[in-house]
């Protein structure tokens, strides 16, 4: 599990790197209290997403494979005062270790792009639905890069927040970003792999879901091509 290691090198920095990325959270704390909970939130990281689902008072059940991510998360959970509805389990979103039945599954912040294939990608979205009680849905957003965005970012490191550097390395054949983040003496690569709208469809229909909805961004603007894509589907 190749992105273990990745993830525990960048933990202690993982939040002041992501800083800037807010848009997202009243969108899945809505969709959290919208299901009543409890939420599975897949690859849950440090609980950038799940402390403030928990802090609407919606219990979280939170899989993450990297242990040093899972760290920070139960300190934040601690010091929001939520420890009581922060479930935080270790496991891979392929095959969670999570027995319940839940009414809404999500994978926020592009997670699902670490799986590698189509088929990896096809196998978690059936973990997901297997979580799921009958109506339940399953909410995630990913990204297809533009040409314009490869060409801006490309090679080049940029400093993204004081002192925290990323560099994007895109290889449009393989539809695979390496993306590297250093801060200090600590630095790691990980490798996000893109796929088109109409593959993503096809995958969740595989793993039968309905797709309810497609955004273009958080504030719900239907989905239009852009880069980002936010699926809400329905266990079928
Ligand atoms: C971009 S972070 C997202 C964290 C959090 N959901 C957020 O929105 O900030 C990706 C997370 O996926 C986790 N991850 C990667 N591959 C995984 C796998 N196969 N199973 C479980 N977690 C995985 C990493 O450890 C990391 O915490």
């Amino acid at each position: 599990m190749p992105s273990l290691a990745l993830y525990d090198r960048i933990a202690s920095f993982y939040d002041p790197w992501s800083r800037s990325v807010t848009e997202d959270v009243g969108f899945y704390v809505e969709r959290a209290l919208a299901s009543g909970g409890p939420v599975v939130e897949l690859a849950v990281g440090t609980g950038r997403i799940a402390v403030p689902i928990a802090r609407a008072g919606i219990r979280v059940i939170g899989v993450d494979s990297s242990p040093g991510m899972l760290g920070v998360a139960r300190v934040a959970a601690e010091s929001a005062g939520v420890t009581e509805l922060v479930d935080l389990r270790l496991g891979d979103l392929r095959d969670p270790p999570v027995p319940e039945d839940v009414p809404l599954v999500i994978c926020p912040f592009r997670s699902l792009l670490h799986m590698e294939t189509e088929s990896e990608k096809l196998v978690a979205a059936r973990a997901a639905r297997s979580l799921l009680v009958p109506g339940g849905h399953f909410v995630f957003d990913v990204f297809s890069p533009s040409r314009e965005d490869i060409e801006e970012t490309d090679g080049r490191w940029l400093e993204r927040e004081p002192g925290i550097f990323e560099r994007a390395d895109w290889d449009e054949g393989a539809r695979t970003l390496s993306l590297s983040i250093r801060s200090g003496e600590a630095t790691t690569t990980f490798e996000l792999h893109w796929l088109s709208f109409p593959e993503w469809l096809r995958i969740l229909d595989a793993a039968d879901f309905d797709v309810d909805a497609t955004y273009g961004w958080f504030d719900r603007r239907p989905y239009d091509g852009e880069e980002d894509m936010i699926f809400v589907c329905a266990a079928r």
